[in-house]
């Protein structure tokens, strides 16, 4: 007999088919047991007939405990009703292995509880729905730079510098010397640039803030593209085509999962590139007409402000040229002023705030060396950064985007902690 999945269960009309899979959820009358089931491609309804199955069987199947593993053979129906549009007719039960309590029941349940039981929540309906959102997220992303032909590039993470500033920093012992875990690739990705023009990197990314919001996390993944010979608006342009490529992926390819979460897929099928773009002078401006007294121009923004402005746009917006003194040290400097650089953060709608962080780089010499010692950063730990700017520097653009506030804003988590399998937090290592 066939063992397959149930996501491929349409495929299997009529057959009788072995499924492997836990017992998610179960409803039972004196004559019939509805079991759903989950094997991890999906959810599907089995079906017990005592008048078919005879005693012995429905008694097993009532009597099943929450999360128990187990073979299931069964005929595989046509169910308009069900997502995957079929059911299982249950014909047989192999009892893998009986599930002891488990804790997490349909019932409502605290955050806490749930977070000390991650390694269990992860099961659940709506915490599966936010992974495989995850996961086509991750698959869009390197469909569309490999299209693009970006190349990817693997930057180290035990590194001797910290590109966005000294404050955030998790400290270790590399041998004798100091070393911090990696809070950006980006200088590392700009030497990779120089070597093969457009580059990637994909990874984990440490920030020792401590910062207890919805969108803060101190572990998390973040998708670093950088470019020679791209200029600041060259580089939106690539930012908005990528962000409406995930969006219109995981609309295509994770619907049943969009609908799990409930998800307001209207407010997604409107993300298309170009994306408005307002500056920060500009936004400074809009929120004092909004009634934000408490910010002055040279502020940086809170995510209030960040809300306020993206609720005025049902599109991610860019607020471009924020002032030199609030952007690390790396940052090209506006052609016309000297008190703002070309940058851009690209706000999320939603109230989900800053998905990107991104500008051009300084590729000049004699500017970038000043800029190290403005800055007070170790002028021996850059060198090799100071050196790129010897040898044949272009103008090179790059951008970072927190994958875990992407996935939070296109399913609709309300936090960042759902948006990643275990996630690492102010007061949590566990699990
Ligand atoms: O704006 P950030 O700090 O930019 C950089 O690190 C640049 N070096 C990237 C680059 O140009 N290559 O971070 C980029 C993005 C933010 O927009 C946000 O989405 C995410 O990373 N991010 C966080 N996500 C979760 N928790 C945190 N503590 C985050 N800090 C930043
Ligand atoms: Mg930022």
């Amino acid at each position: 007999m066939k063992k397959i999945m149930i996501q491929d269960m349409p495929n299997h009309i009529g057959e009788t088919v072995k499924l492997g899979a836990w017992l998610a959820n179960k409803r039972s009358s004196g004559k019939i047991a509805f079991l759903q089931l989950r094997d991890g491609s999906g959810f599907v309804q089995g079906i017990v007939v005592k008048a078919e199955a005879g005693e012995e069987l429905f008694a097993k199947a009532k009597g099943l405990t929450q999360e128990t593993s187990m073979y299931v053979i069964g005929e595989v129906t046509k169910d308009e009703r069900s997502t995957f549009g079929c059911e299982l007719q249950v014909k047989d039960i192999e009892i893998i292995h009986e599930a002891d309590n488990f804790p997490i029941t349909p019932k409502e349940h605290g955050t806490e509880f749930l977070m000390d039981n991650r390694h269990l929540w992860l099961r659940s309906r709506k915490q599966h729905a936010i992974m495989k959102i995850r996961n086509e997220i991750i698959r869009a992303t390197y469909n569309f730079f490999n299209e693009n032909h970006f190349v990817k590039v693997d930057p180290p993470i035990l590194t001797g510098s910290a590109p966005e500033g000294t404050s955030e920093l998790f400290h270790t012992k590399y041998f004798d010397e100091d070393a911090y875990l990696s809070q950006s690739g980006q200088l590392y990705m700009e030497a990779a640039a120089m070597a093969l023009g457009k580059v990637f990197s994909f990874g984990p990314t440490f920030r020792a803030e401590k910062s207890k919001t919805r969108r803060h996390l101190i572990e998390f993944w973040m998708i670093e593209p950088e470019m020679a010979f791209v200029e600041h608006d060259e580089s939106l342009e690539v930012q908005e085509q990528y962000v409406s490529y995930i969006v219109q992926s995981v609309l295509k390819n994770c619907q049943i999962e969009l609908e799990r979460l409930g998800r307001d897929t209207a407010k997604l099928e409107k993300i298309k590139a170009p994306f408005p773009r307002i500056s920060y002078d500009e936004a400074i401006e809009f929120l004092h007409k909004e009634g934000f007294d408490d910010i002055k121009w040279g502020d940086d923004f809170g995510s209030p402000h960040e809300t306020a402005i993206a609720e005025h746009y049902d599109m991610p917006v860019f607020i471009i040229c924020y002032p030199t003194a609030i952007k690390p040290f790396y940052m090209q400097p506006h052609p016309d002023r000297d008190d703002v650089v070309l940058c851009a953060d690209l706000i999320a709608p939603e109230g989900y705030g800053e998905i990107i962080g991104g500008s051009e780089r300084i590729h000049d010499y004699e500017l970038m060396k000043q800029r190290i010692k403005e800055y007070d950063l170790d002028e021996d730990a850059y060198a090799w950064y100071l050196d790129l700017r010897k040898q044949g520097s272009v103008p090179h653009s790059g951008f970072g985007l927190g994958l875990e506030r992407t996935v939070a804003w296109i399913s609709g988590a309300e936090h960042v902690r759902e948006s990643i399998p275990f996630p690492r937090l102010l007061n949590r290592l566990y699990p």
